[in-house]
């Protein structure tokens, strides 16, 4: 099968297991977007010669959300956040990072996502059924770093207090043509910060929409943008797969949310959209989140 169909097939399944949400993205359905900037501090141009990342400011968007590709699930269910950044570059080209709050992927090859949505068939309180997953886990015994940090996972207290991994690893291309693996990591300069179990079970629908707007009001939110860079043996084509921790990580630069952009809801977050100076790796599951974004992109295009 090539890549569109199993595309089409990996967003049907996504229907049949979270229901058919239309207008919604088909996965981090519910977010919240705003209008922010990014400042390089240009300690990234030893690596690479991308636009946004000499020293200097842009223009970008910003949209935080709940994972779930269903809208009505609760704040809490969907502990993993998301941070889709798409920054405007000069000449109106874009290129966008999009992170998670876990530094891992549950599924190695767009096949065994696929597959994996047709073996966990139904959530109940936002978690997958037992059986389910033992007959996954066993398949797919690559996975079980990913659930298992999901099991133990607290949400952040806040979209401003979590941590958001690229997962995939990308190539900075220096302008001596040097290639160094490395994969982003937006920290948040309020601190890291969870919620305990006993006050999320509290949480009323929409809190962490409504809070960021809160913070905001009283203050500054925003970002340090790490760069992790990868060494030799360090894998880059395996999402399920973490590097070490003790990776040398630079800071390369700050992002301040600004005002809501409400009006932005239709635009996409595609991590394969590049630049001159960034190359996607070979991970195979980053390859295919273009079509799949694509397919869910039309659909809710026509039905917006
Ligand atoms: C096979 C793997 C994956 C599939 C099938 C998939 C599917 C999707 C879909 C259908 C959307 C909605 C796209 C749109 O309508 O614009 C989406 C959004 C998103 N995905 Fe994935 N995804 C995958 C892997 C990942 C990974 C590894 C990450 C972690 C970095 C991730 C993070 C996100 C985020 C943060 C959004 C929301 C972006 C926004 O705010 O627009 N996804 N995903």
């Amino acid at each position: 099968m090539d890549k569109q169909p199993l595309a089409e097939t990996a967003v049907d399944r996504i229907e049949t297991v979270f229901g058919e949400h239309r207008t919604y993205r088909r996965a981090h359905a519910r977010g919240v977007i705003y209008e922010a900037e990014f400042t390089a501090n240009g300690l990234a141009a030893e690596y690479t010669a991308a636009p946004h990342f000499q020293a200097g400011k842009v223009k970008a968007l910003a949209r935080f959300s709940h994972s779930s590709p269903d809208p009505t699930w609760t704040d809490v269910m969907s502990p993993v956040k998301g941070l889709g950044v798409q920054f405007q570059l000069p000449g109106g080209d874009i290129t966008n990072i999009v992170g998670v709050n876990s530094p891992i992927f549950f599924a190695k090859t767009p096949e065994a996502f696929t597959e994996i949505l047709g073996i966990v068939t139904s959530f109940k309180d936002g978690k997958p059924r037992l059986r389910e997953l033992a007959k996954l886990l066993i398949r797919y015994p690559e996975s079980r770093a990913a659930f298992k940090i999901l099991k133990k996972m607290h949400a952040p207290a806040s979209f401003a207090t979590g941590r958001y991994h690229s997962i995939h690893a990308f190539y900075f291309i220096g302008r001596d043509g040097k290639r160094t693996p490395i994969k982003y990591e937006w920290e948040p300069d309020a601190g890291m910060e969870t919620l305990s179990p006993k006050s999320a079970g509290s949480l009323p629908f929409g809190y962490y929409e409504w809070e960021i707007e809160d913070r905001l009001q009283k203050g500054p939110v925003s970002f340090t943008l790490n760069i992790v860079l990868g060494e030799e043996g360090d894998p880059t084509d395996d999402p399920t797969v973490a590097w070490p921790e003790e990776r040398q990580k630079v800071a390369i630069g700050k992002l301040e949310i600004g005002r809501p952009a409400p009006e932005a809801e239709l635009e996409k977050f595609d991590p394969t959209v590049m630049t001159d100076g960034i190359e996607c790796s070979e991970d195979r599951i980053l390859h295919f989140r273009h079509p799949v974004y694509t397919v869910s992109h039309e659909r809710r295009k026509k039905e917006n």
